[in-house]
């Protein structure tokens, strides 16, 4: 038998039992008359205490001969500690063995398996197996389980069947570009692996499934952030006979369980805003409530004073940040700083402090008259010790920087803390938005998202004005999750893709299996997905998913463990009908 527990398993009451454990060293340190192991497995560490004198020569031998994540088996007595651990959970015990046995040597692990290791990222993703011994990552992992179990669990009760859809499939409606794999039966083609089972979703409501979930990995062929992995999560769901209210509804429940049930939290209504609000008072759509500091807009107030920049702006916004009026040059300095990088691209930054003794003292006092000043602060509520942030330009930019203005100074007062959690629902997304780039419209979720019926009339006149039946799920600024109610008139499919630019021969070709399903009777339904990976990270306190996911990609997207992308041979090539010119 190799083992009769665990190493996190044994306690006081075990005392005196002969047990066997298997498991890792995690360290040794050797006093001569006494020599202590310490046994690690993916329950926790016991420690093995070898008295010289009383062990079997070969024994002891084999104890000093033993390495860190060297793999041991131990058979020995549970003896009660003379003086407890309460740091590990078997602190109060520790066996005294009568048997040793090497199951496996190893060499030494190029990075520490403690929870503070030395390990830098790229080693820790070359060793990934020796990463995943750590508690941290563990943990992460053990948390990512119990989601799934929770999330099958609620979709279960609510009679939601967990269906497969294929993986080599042709390309999804969702944006991104495809990662496409060559066909060697049929030459010269290639399947596209799914953004997500989008069609098939829809298809099995054609097919009668009225509600359908599945945990499923999508592939984004697109720029790698923190959040965002090429092949990641998500718990996808599709829902027929039913309107936008009963999808919300559904899975305010699902969210409202998991956070009930795996993290003992109850979050409970979630408030819904809609895009408009979010964009003119957070200038984002996934805006973070954990904390208010929302825009205000200052064209009213400032304009027309001779100070050209605002002058000029079509809006001048503001933010106050409440018990900041003491933040110093340096510090304004950073933050004008941080609004002039060029991924902001403000010209600059206007402030103004709100002193404690009521006078307020602004970087445009040129301009503006103390008496200015105080209708800024009536306009912005703020109190002494408040500090007035101040942006101008063009509307799009200036809600942008100063949504990342926002969220800055939110994160620097200490506002944006991981374990609060504030989850809302964004409603009404517009239809469709104009692209510079290409000169036409594209649809803010996918061309299935259903127009607000009282908007369809909008559609040829002014599309920017039609509201989608579409919805997102945001948790501490984070897009979790965002769904549709679906087009399911074929009419209405038609203007859609006429508005998108796609020709009938081009609509055709692509979607054509799904139009020509929904000739059969395709019933009212919507759906959603959430980002698990993103979900796992929120609910574990971190930004990053990467550590939420057993095998990630690099910010490459590489795999750097087993050295993927990598080329294939000229014959694989030859034989998928695929040549490669170099020339090219
Ligand atoms: P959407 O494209 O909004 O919708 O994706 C749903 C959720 O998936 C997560 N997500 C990602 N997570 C990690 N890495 C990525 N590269 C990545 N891309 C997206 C986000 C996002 O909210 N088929 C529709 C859903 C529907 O309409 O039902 C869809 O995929 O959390």
């Amino acid at each position: 038998m190799l083992r009769t527990h665990t190493c996190g398993e044994l306690r006081k009451n075990h005392v005196g039992q002969t047990v066997i454990l298997s498991g890792w060293v995690q360290g040794i340190r050797d006093k001569g008359s006494l020599l202590w192991i310490d046994l690690r497995d993916r329950y926790g560490i016991t420690q093995i205490t070898i008295e010289t004198e009383h062990t079997k020569a070969d024994h002891v031998t084999l104890a000093r001969s033993l390495g860190r994540e060297y793999v041991i088996r131990v058979k020995g007595k549970v003896v009660e500690r003379y003086s407890s651990n309460d740091k590990i959970l078997t602190g109060e015990i520790e066996i005294h063995p009568e048997h040793l046995e090497l199951l496996n040597a190893s060499v030494t692990p190029p990075f520490t398996i403690e929870d503070d290791t030395d390990g830098g990222d790229d080693l820790r993703m070359k060793y990934r197996y020796l990463d995943l011994r750590r508690n941290p990552v563990r943990k992460n992992l053990e948390l990512r389980h119990r989601m799934a179990i929770e999330t099958r669990n609620y979709l279960d009760k609510k009679l939601f069947l967990e269906v497969e859809t294929p993986v080599l499939i042709k390309s999804t409606p969702e944006g991104a570009r495809d990662f496409v794999v060559p066909s060697r039966m049929n030459k010269g083609e290639f399947y596209a692996l799914p953004q997500s089972p989008q069609t098939f979703k829809q298809l099995l409501m054609v097919g009668g499934f009225d509600r359908y979930y599945q945990i499923v990995k999508c592939f984004r062929d697109e720029d790698l952030r923190a959040d965002r992995q090429p092949e990641f999560t998500q718990i996808d769901c599709e829902m027929a006979f039913v309107e936008q209210e009963d999808i919300l509804n559904t899975f305010e429940g699902l969210i409202k369980h998991l956070f009930n049930r795996v993290m003992n939290i109850d979050i409970g209504t979630l408030p819904r805003m809609t895009y408009q609000h979010a964009m003119k008072y957070y200038g984002n759509d996934k805006p973070d409530i954990r904390f208010e500091m929302t825009f205000i807009e200052l064209n009213d107030w400032v304009k027309n004073k001779g100070f050209k920049v605002f002058d000029e702006a079509q809006l001048v916004l503001g933010i106050c940040v409440q018990g900041a009026a003491s933040y110093t040059r340096k510090q304004l300095d950073e933050l004008t700083e941080f609004v002039k990088r060029p991924q902001l691209g403000a010209s600059g930054l206007v402030y103004a402090r709100f002193q404690d003794d009521g006078v307020i003292k602004s970087s445009v006092d040129k301009f503006f008259s103390p008496e200015e000043l105080q209708k800024w602060a009536q306009a912005m509520q703020a109190q002494p010790g408040d500090l007035m942030l101040i942006l101008a330009g063009e509307t799009h930019k200036t809600r942008k920087a100063m949504s990342e203005l926002r969220l800055e100074m939110g994160t620097r007062l200490g506002l944006r803390n991981k374990n609060t959690f504030a989850c809302h629902w964004v409603v009404d997304f517009p239809l469709v938005e104009w692209n510079e780039e290409t000169k036409r419209w594209h649809a803010m979720h996918h061309p299935f998202t259903s127009p607000k019926p009282e908007d369809v009339s909008l559609l040829e006149c002014a599309p920017e004005k039609v509201r989608a039946n579409a919805y997102d799920l945001v948790i501490n600024g984070v897009e979790v999750g965002g769904g549709s109610i679906r087009i399911a008139k074929k009419d209405i499919q038609a203007k859609m893709f006429d508005l998108l630019g796609f020709s009938r021969e081009e609509a055709e070709k692509q979607f054509g299996f799904l139009m020509q399903a929904f000739e059969y009777g395709a019933p009212p339904h919507g759906g959603i997905a959430f980002g698990f990976d993103r979900l796992c990270a929120l609910f574990g306190g971190a930004d990053v998913i990467r550590d939420f996911i057993a095998f990630p990609k690099n910010n490459s997207g590489r795999d750097v463990m087993i050295d993927s992308p990598s080329s294939i041979s000229i014959e694989q090539l030859k034989e998928l009908g695929i040549t490669m010119n170099p020339q090219d």
